[in-house]
């Protein structure tokens, strides 16, 4: 089963920073990490930490996506919303497997992963607050941006370990690397593509409507104006 929120029931490990306490007992020691990718020259201590906040960022993907297919009232939104969340999903699992591969522990929540899980918080809690404060098409809309925002940092970090993995050596580090982008890389051009085209074609649908301010039943229309923004696909 698939470690969505690390914590320290899971087994989470981590390394104290100025404010953040980790108890010794799971605290990740220094030299538990430099022998990371070791075959590939690389700066394991590094590479683990950005690994760490690359599948931090994928686990609150899946929390992301799970928060927006229950709240959308369109049902097309709902459905690619539902798609993206199983491709995120798996995203978690070849990370998983990857660091393990790479001599590293999934487990291991770096400092570069808890500013990840930060920002991503304020995505999803911009959601949360929303449903309750705007009216269906804003909400739609902050939907959508939390999702294209997510989209775009997804997209560059799995543009990054394309480039990564050109530079790297050949050896078992690359390889195990080179599989796991090749599988990812073009459904990351997808998910970033379909919520930047979507957000702007909804936007523009509302920046053309005359009518949207001046109509009475302004739910029932910005409803229609979702639902018709997206195609299914
Ligand atoms: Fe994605």
């Amino acid at each position: 089963m698939s470690i969505i929120t690390p914590t320290r029931t899971t087994g989470a490990r981590g390394v104290p920073v100025n404010m953040t306490e980790v108890p010794p007992e799971v605290v990740m020691r220094p030299e538990a990490l430099q022998g990371f990718a070791a075959d590939a020259g690389v700066n394991g201590t590094f590479v683990s930490d950005l690994l760490s906040a690359f599948l931090a960022h994928e686990q609150c993907g899946v929390h992301l996506y799970r928060t927006v297919a229950g709240a959308t009232a369109n049902p097309v939104l709902e459905a690619k919303y539902r798609d993206f969340l199983g491709d995120t999903e798996r995203h978690v699992d070849l990370l998983t497997r990857l660091i393990s591969e790479l001599g590293g522990e999934p487990q291991y929540v770096s400092p570069s992963a808890r500013l990840v899980h930060a920002m991503n918080t304020h995505l999803i809690e911009g959601v949360v607050l929303a449903a309750g404060s705007s009216d269906e098409l804003p909400r739609e809309m902050a939907m959508l941006e939390a999702v294209l925002l997510a989209e775009t940092k997804d997209h560059a970090d799995w543009s990054f370990l394309g480039v990564l993995c050109e530079d790297l050596p050949d050896g078992p580090t690359r390889t195990a690397l080179m599989s796991v982008v090749e599988e990812v890389e073009a459904e990351e051009d997808e998910h970033v593509e379909w919520a930047r085209k979507t957000w702007q074609r909804m936007t523009l649908m509302q920046a053309k409507s005359s009518t949207m301010m001046k109509v009475t039943d302004f739910a029932e229309k910005a409803f229609a104006t979702v639902r018709n923004a997206v195609t299914p696909s």
